[in-house]
Order: structure tokens, then sequence, then C-alpha cells
């Protein structure tokens, strides 16, 4: 297995870009099995999760070139050939549920594994079934957990979401916009990423009205035609390069990036005492090589409120200012994963159900830590770039899924970290 060496380094220092969002590419080519013609996707990040994807779509009979090196994948979805999702890829993707939405849409059936909890929760379905029956389909789950769905003809129908489910949105945005008549979706999830799908939608022909609100309505049409999109920033890769300027105490210009998507970000960075100077450009500057850093608290909410993606990252760096900071988990039911591991560093942390309490300290100290989901792993390295001596991180495979390039970039920044086979 690979793990990733990472040793204490000065402050990190230089210029960062950021990649395509990995949860706007995601449904982005999901939604690509709307239609007939070639769907051009650029800004599409190198990772696991894109890659597990486009497998997807090929068993499914889509046409798809990837061509990584530019950051361009091509899907063409003229021939659908079969409406199911093997199990091992939706096991190693939970995101593979998106497909759902989009083939009942063309062909009217589609046969999916539930995909599996995580690290981080029990992450069930149950709304999207909720808003896909709504809209005309007949959803069945077999003992074995495979989820048969059917639909002779999708109509357009009000639906509610007891949750602002970012998934179930965009599974039901996907479906109702080849179904008969308007669909009214009300407590919709608001992220940066379902605006992305409904604008890559709308230039297919789509007419959806309101994403990034609450209330998004869908006018469903006959066809979707190709289009070529460009993927927003990754606004969570985003986040994690200012926490590593934060941590470190360094001075980092990141480009290609959209601050209205990081705001609470910049916010809670600046009550810190993080220095964060937008540039004319469009980039910014986050600079805390000047005054020591205090505590805050955190409370993780769907968009616009804090992204729960980031909690872990910005606890990494809360452990290490003057100070006691409050943390509330309030959209996954077990994101403390990380929590045992950065004590193994040193850190002062207590946690209580979805609350958690972290002293400041001066110094934690390198130690073998795995990385339990994505963004933990993203944590670890950060607080590895400060802590005394080495830390080793295992299971870095959730790392790479969403992190594009993540070691080259964090050692162009002057970071001390190596990838090695165990
Ligand atoms: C998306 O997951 C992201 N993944 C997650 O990012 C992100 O953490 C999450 O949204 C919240 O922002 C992708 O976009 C591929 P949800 P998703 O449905 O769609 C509960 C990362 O690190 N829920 O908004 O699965 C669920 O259990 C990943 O990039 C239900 O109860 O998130 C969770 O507690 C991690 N029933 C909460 O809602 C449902 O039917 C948020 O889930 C659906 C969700």
């Amino acid at each position: 297995m690979e793990k990733y060496i990472v040793r204490k380094s000065g402050p990190l220092r230089g210029e960062v870009s950021i990649s395509g969002a990995k949860n706007a590419v995601l449904p982005i080519m999901a939604a690509a099995l709307l239609s007939d013609e070639d769907c051009v996707i650029n800004d599409a990040p190198a990772l696991l999760d894109v890659d597990i994807l486009c497998r997807l779509l090929e068993t499914l009979g889509a046409v798809v070139k990837k061509d990584l090196q530019d950051n361009v994948v091509t899907i063409n979805s003229a021939d659908i050939s079969s409406v199911e999702a093997s199990s091992k890829l939706v096991k190693q993707m939970r995101a593979s549920i998106l497909v759902m939405g989009p083939l009942l849409a063309r062909k009217g059936e589609a046969v999916i594994p539930l995909p599996g909890g995580c690290a981080i929760g029990d992450r069930p379905v149950e709304l999207h079934f909720k808003g896909l029956r709504a809209l005309g389909a007949d959803i069945r789950v077999s003992i074995t957990g495979i989820v048969k769905a059917k639909a002779e003809k999708l109509r357009g129908a009000d639906i509610y979401l007891d949750f602002p489910s970012v998934g179930a949105t965009e599974n039901i945005m996907m479906a109702a916009s080849m179904a008969e008549g308007v669909t009214i979706l009300e407590n919709a999830a608001q992220e940066p990423e379902i605006v992305d799908l409904a604008n890559f939608m709308n230039k297919m022909g789509a007419k959806i009205k309101g994403a990034g609100t609450d209330i998004i309505k869908i006018e469903g049409v006959e066809r979707l035609h190709g289009c070529q999109h460009t993927v927003i920033p990754d606004r969570i890769e985003t986040g994690t390069f200012m926490l590593a300027a934060a941590i470190t105490r360094g001075c980092i210009h990141i480009t290609n990036v959209e601050p209205d998507h990081v705001k609470p970000v910049i916010a809670k960075l600046r009550e810190c005492g993080v220095e964060i100077i937008m540039m004319d450009d469009g980039s910014m500057v986050v600079k805390a090589d000047e005054k020591p850093l205090t505590s805050t608290d955190i409370k993780t909410l769907p968009y616009p409120g804090f992204p729960t993606d980031l909690q872990s990252p910005f606890m990494a760096l809360l452990t290490t200012v003057n100070g006691n900071s409050a943390v509330i988990e309030t959209v996954f039911e077990n994101r403390y994963m990380h929590v045992k591991e950065l004590q193994k560093m040193g850190a002062k942390i207590k946690t209580q159900d979805r609350s958690a309490t972290i002293k400041g300290t001066k110094k934690l100290k390198g130690a073998s830590v795995v990385a339990t989901d994505l963004r933990a792993g993203a944590a670890m390295v950060l607080a590895g770039l400060v802590a005394e001596g080495t830390t080793e991180v295992a299971e870095i495979h959730h790392i790479e899924r969403g992190y594009e390039h993540f070691v080259e970039k964090i050692r162009g920044l002057g970071g001390d970290i190596e990838r090695v086979e165990e």
C-alpha cells in the first residue's frame, strides 16, 4: 500500500492553481447520459473518481474519451446498451448513484446497487427515491440491496426535500429535465456544484431556473443536445490550500479560484487572524506569516454555511492556534474519525456527539496516522507539515480520489512530502 511521508516544513510559500471541482464534474458526467450527442467537459480533474465514473459510463454503452493530460473528458451517450451499474464500480464510488436519474429519463429504467455507507456515515439515499417516485418512477430495493427503478413516463411534480441533499437535488434535477411538465423542487441544495450542473444542462437545452436557491423549477423537454462546458474550480481544494497557508504560517497565492464559493472559509480564517487579499485578477493571497493566530468556532451547514468537507482540515489548524475552539458537525453523523488520528499527534481534542472542543497546543508531534476519508486525509497532511519530526499517512487512496496532483502541489509550495510504497 502507498503512504505519504510528511516532514515538518517551513511556512509554505508560492503559487498554486486550483483544479476543476470533483463534486461538480461527477454529476455533470452523469448528466451527459441525457444526450445522444457529444458532451465535452473541460477542466475535468485527473482523479480516481473521474476514472471510475468513466468506466461506469462505458459499461452503460457510452463512448468516453479521456484526455486527462489536458483535463478534457468527452462523453457520447448515443447508444446506451445497458441500464445496469456494476456493484464493483458502485462500491468504489458512492456517487455512482447519480446515474439513476439520467437513466430513468433516457431509458425509463435503472438497476443500481445501493451505495454503501462510508467512514463519515451510513449515507442513506431515501431522499433520492422520494423525488424520483414523485416523478412517477417505481423503485424497489431487493434484500440484497439492488435498486430496480422503472418509469414508463416521468411526469413533473412538486417535491419537497426533508434535507437539502446535494445528491438528491442532482438526481431529481436530471430526471425532471426530460419529464412531461414542470417540476418544482423545494428545500433544494444550493451548493455551487448544483449551479454548475444546471448551467451544463441548460447548455444542453434543459430549462432549469433557480439553481443556487432553495427552490428550483425544471420544465421538462423532449431531448437534450450535446455541449461544451468548463467545470468550476474546486472550492474544497481551495479551502484546503488556504488552510495549508494558515497552518504553516506561510503566504500562498491561489489562482483559478471563485472567492464567492469560499466565503465562510474566508470569514473564519480572518477571525483567526489570517490575512486574505483578493487580487484584481480574481486570485487570492492567503497570508499568515505575521501575527499569531487565535481560535474560532465552526458549525458546518449546507451551503452557504461552512462546508462539512473542510471541517477536518480546519480542525487541524485549530489544534495549533492559541486558545480554545468549538466545532459542531451538523451535516454528517460520524465525521470525527480524524480526531483520534490528530490525538496521536498530540492534539488536545474532546468530542461529544456532534460537538468537539479543541485546546490549541504549541506543538504537534509526528506519528503514524491513517486517512479515514478524503478530507480527513488532507487534514493529516496539513498537520504533518507542522508537526515535529515525521508523519506517515496511510490509506492515501482516499486523498488521491479527490485532490489532483496533491503531492506535487504541496512540494511546489515548499512542503516536505513524498509518496512511498509501503
Ligand atoms: C455530496 O455528498 C458530496 N459528494 C460530499 O463530498 C459532501 O460532503 C456532501 O455533498 C455535503 O456537502 C459529492 O458531491 C460527490 P448529501 P452527498 O446527500 O450528495 C443525508 C467529499 O469529501 N442524506 O447532501 O452524498 C446524508 O446522510 C464528499 O468530496 C439523507 O439522510 O451528500 C448526510 O448526512 C464527502 N438521505 C447529509 O444528508 C438522503 O437521501 C448530506 O448528504 C441523502 C442524504
